[in-house]
């Protein structure tokens, strides 16, 4: 069988060891990121700090792909190199969002719908100019008694699908991201139900669309009860919902699944990454990671600006990406955490 040149590419962001970080955060998310650590926001700081992630030692063992914000994909170093060339120097794939964000679903003003549709086509040819292989658009999917309502669930997977049909048209490998949300008092089996409905919507928009599935890569929440719920789940019950629902709802073709952190602690989403890929001994698809917290919380609070904390921050990033390759694998222990 001939392999379509974009599966290989699916595959590589997938590659067994591997997974992606995303430092894709708007200029809006890493405000909030560094105002939490004492760090004035501007164009230079959000320069230094992705540069320190992307130089840190070894990360190219154990990550594929970033995904960059569009600032990143155009900005320069203190090396004086892009930082794209950094990453493709380390053999580590450069990836987009492209998604504008999420505005309130009209006549269901409590939920939202991704946009940046508009002009997308055009966009894509130009981020591939700058060296994007890959790309990234999230859907945002709230959790209540009520929630999420048909047409949010609707409305979200057409745009994913829309989105995703043009990227492969373009020449690159879509993530799609359909996020259901850790906020909330919902329970395990609430966050079953409802990932559950929005994967099967998803993948029936993508189906609907002609999207090519070995080409793409799903980016789903954990199955998690929500951060306010009294009924905590072990770890156990976690992976093991995880991978049910992923059985039930994601076709074989589909060559990776890379899971976002979602307000995990990042220890919780290593052992929760890990548990899965034990449960998930002979499943069609690798299930690895695309974080963004569960990576850069460590090195972002040991860095807080300070030029002399470089080496520190870059040590606990390297050793948190170096963990979650081995949680890929299922080859994770807890003991792991204190050797540095
Ligand atoms: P978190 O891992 O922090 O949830 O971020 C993943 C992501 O890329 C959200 O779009």
């Amino acid at each position: 069988m001939k392999t379509h040149p974009l599966d290989a590419l699916a595959q590589q962001l997938v590659a067994p060891d591997h997974g992606i970080l995303a430092a894709d955060e708007s200029s809006g998310t890493i405000e909030k990121r560094f105002r939490a650590v004492g760090v004035p926001c501007t164009e230079v700081s959000r320069r230094d700090y992705r540069e320190l992630l992307f130089s840190s030692p070894g990360i190219d063992q154990h990550l594929s792909g970033v995904i960059l914000y569009e600032e990143t994909l155009g900005q320069t170093g203190r090396s004086g190199r892009r930082l794209v060339q950094m990453l493709e120097d380390r053999g580590i794939l450069p990836g987009i969002k492209v998604d504008r964000g999420v505005k309130a679903l009209p006549g269901h003003p409590e939920e939202s719908v991704t946009e940046g549709l508009d002009g997308l086509r055009e966009r894509l040819s130009a981020y591939r100019e700058q060296g994007a292989r890959f790309t990234k658009w999230r859907a945002v999917i709230a959790v209540d008694e009520q929630r999420p309502s048909a047409p949010a669930l609707r409305a979200n997977a057409e745009a994913l699908a829309h989105y995703a049909k043009l990227v492969q048209e373009a020449g690159m490998v879509p993530i799609v991201e359909p996020e259901v949300l850790m906020e909330g008092s919902h329970d395990l089996d609430r966050c079953r139900t409802v990932t559950t409905a929005a994967l099967d919507h998803l993948f029936s928009s993508l189906k609907a669309y002609g999207v090519r599935l070995e080409a793409l890569i799903l980016k789903p929440n954990m199955v998690v009860p929500g951060k306010q719920s009294d009924r905590p789940a072990t770890v156990e019950a976690v992976a093991e919902a995880t991978v049910e629902t992923l059985t039930r709802t994601v076709p074989a073709a589909v060559p990776g699944v890379a899971f976002l952190s979602g307000g995990q602690s990042p220890e919780e989403a290593t052992r929760h990454l890990n548990a899965i890929n034990l449960v998930a001994a002979r499943l069609p698809w690798r299930l690895t990671f695309s974080f963004s917290r569960a990576l850069q919380e460590p090195p972002l609070r040991a860095w807080a600006g300070k030029d002399g904390q470089v080496r520190e921050a870059q040590s606990l990033f390297s050793h948190r990406v170096r963990l979650n390759g081995l949680a890929s694998m299922g080859r994770y222990h807890p003991d792991l955490e204190k050797v540095t």
